[in-house]
């Protein structure tokens, strides 16, 4: 039975980085029953006074009857306190990794936000310091812990789909505003907007598909060629919204498309498409010998189980809502089944549950069900996709940073519950027990 009762021993944190993310993670966090937010640092002090309000001296305060300790703008200083079981860094993309391996050097197990890597070498390093350190660094992507992102890879380790061929996915998110106006509120997003070309967020996608996919468990990405479109959509938007900033030039594309190939054999297609008008998307297809999901019209097709329109049996899709709910992955049934009034919300509930797993990973002293070699993977994308662009679409070699070990490592050995890498054995499904019994 999946508990997800909050009862381990308390868990202190010092939070690093308290932007729009940080202080909703710190919110979160902080009204959980086992955990205490002890020390907070943002080096930009707007940022850490509202921090402080959130947490200590604002109407809504989550701790309004206690001594609020003191913030700071150095991060260092949070690292040197003797008080704190483990560190949340929630910084901008150019600095996680930086801060993160400080904070394992520190003695510290790390939960990190991630985005854009910004060097291979950068990205080994992380691996290396979590290696000699013994400190564990998890990535937080929360979309690994989303209710479909769940269902689909109950699906896929069930074999619906039978042997996954090919996976899909993109950052489809219209980001004018927010990076023609980073400059304004103090945003990371725009100068990364402005002076790079690549692959700029490919970890909420990607994420999931890793885990369909087994990557550095049996399966590793080998290689990957990058391709960009013009740069229009953001320009012309400064030059209507920002006329101070028309003159500069954008290098980053509008459409970023990346295709990845694994040592099985899948490819793996992945889109950024950040400065276009349009709805969201993270442009999801799963596809396997039995058939296909799309998320685009969350649309299903399985052979011998889609029933085809005999008048128009090319388009004989179905809608994959059913299939969701018939496949809700453990987790998530417990997740709707428990108690609410702990839990404060974000996303839907992924960005509770990629918290908790993390929160207990520290509490057990066990392996996060995410680590740094899926972190180096992930973000190395970015790097990849920016070197073959500018090499025209040349085939760049993903390194293998487990050297050798994705050929041998099994499942993580995380606690149970959280494994994106097995459906819990020991899972019951409450919900399905319960309609049994009447
Ligand atoms: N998973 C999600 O759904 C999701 C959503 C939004 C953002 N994010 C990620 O969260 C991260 C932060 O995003 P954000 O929107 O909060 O950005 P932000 O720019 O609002 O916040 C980043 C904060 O980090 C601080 N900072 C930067 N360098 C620092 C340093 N050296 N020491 C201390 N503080 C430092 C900045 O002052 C700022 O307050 C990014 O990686 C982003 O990709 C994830």
């Amino acid at each position: 039975m999946i508990d997800l009762r909050m009862k381990g021993p308390t868990v202190r944190l010092g939070v690093i980085g308290l932007g729009g993310r940080g202080r909703d993670h710190a919110r979160r966090l902080a009204a959980m029953p086992d955990v205490k937010i002890v020390a907070i640092c943002d080096n930009w002090q707007p940022h850490l006074d509202k921090a402080f309000a959130d947490l200590w001296t604002g109407p809504h305060a989550i701790y309004p009857k206690q001594r609020a300790p003191k913030g700071t703008l150095r991060y260092e200083e949070v690292l040197a306190r003797k008080d704190l079981d483990a560190i949340c860094v929630f910084t901008s993309w150019e600095t996680h990794m930086r801060i993160a391996m400080d904070a394992m050097l520190a003695g510290f197990p790390v939960c990190m936000e991630i985005g854009a890597g910004q060097s291979l070498e950068e990205c080994y390093e992380l691996c290396r310091t979590s290696e000699r350190t013994g400190m564990p660094v998890m990535p937080l992507e929360n979309c690994c812990y989303d209710r479909r992102e769940l269902a689909l890879l109950n699906m896929v380790k069930q074999g619906v789909f039978g042997e996954l061929v090919h996976c899909q996915g993109g950052y489809e998110h219209d980001l004018r505003d927010e990076v023609g106006n980073g400059d304004r509120s103090h945003h990371y997003r725009q100068p990364h907007f402005l002076l790079r070309n690549g692959e700029l967020y490919p970890t909420h996608e990607m994420g999931p598909i890793a885990k369909y996919l087994g990557i550095n468990r049996g399966n590793r990405i080998l290689t990957l060629s990058a391709m960009a479109s013009k740069a229009r959509g953001l320009h012309a938007w400064l030059e209507k919204n920002r006329p101070d900033l028309a003159g500069r030039a954008v290098n980053e594309a509008d459409v970023v498309t990346s295709m990845l190939k694994c040592a099985n054999g899948e490819t793996i297609l992945l889109t950024h498409d950040c400065s276009l008008p349009r709805p969201y998307s993270r442009g999801g297809r799963v596809q396997g010998t039995n058939g296909l999901w799309q998320e685009d019209g969350n649309l299903i097709y399985l052979e011998g189980r889609t029933k085809i329109d005999k008048n128009d049996w090319m388009h004989s899709f179905e809608p994959a809502e059913p299939y969701l709910k018939a496949y809700a992955h453990p987790l998530w049934t417990a997740y709707e089944e428990m108690e609410r009034r702990l839990v404060v919300g974000g996303h839907g509930g992924m960005d509770w549950l990629v918290e908790r797993a993390w929160i207990e990973s520290v509490q057990t002293g066990t392996e996060p069900p995410l680590d740094c070699y899926d972190a180096a993977t992930w973000m190395s994308i970015t790097v990849l996709s920016e070197q073959s662009i500018a090499m025209g679409g040349a085939p760049q070699a993903m390194p293998d940073y487990t050297r050798g070990s994705w050929m041998t490592r099994g499942p993580s050995k995380c606690i149970e519950t959280w494994t994106l890498d097995a459906i819990p054995a020991s899972a019951e499904k409450p919900a399905r027990k319960r309609a049994a019994k009447k």
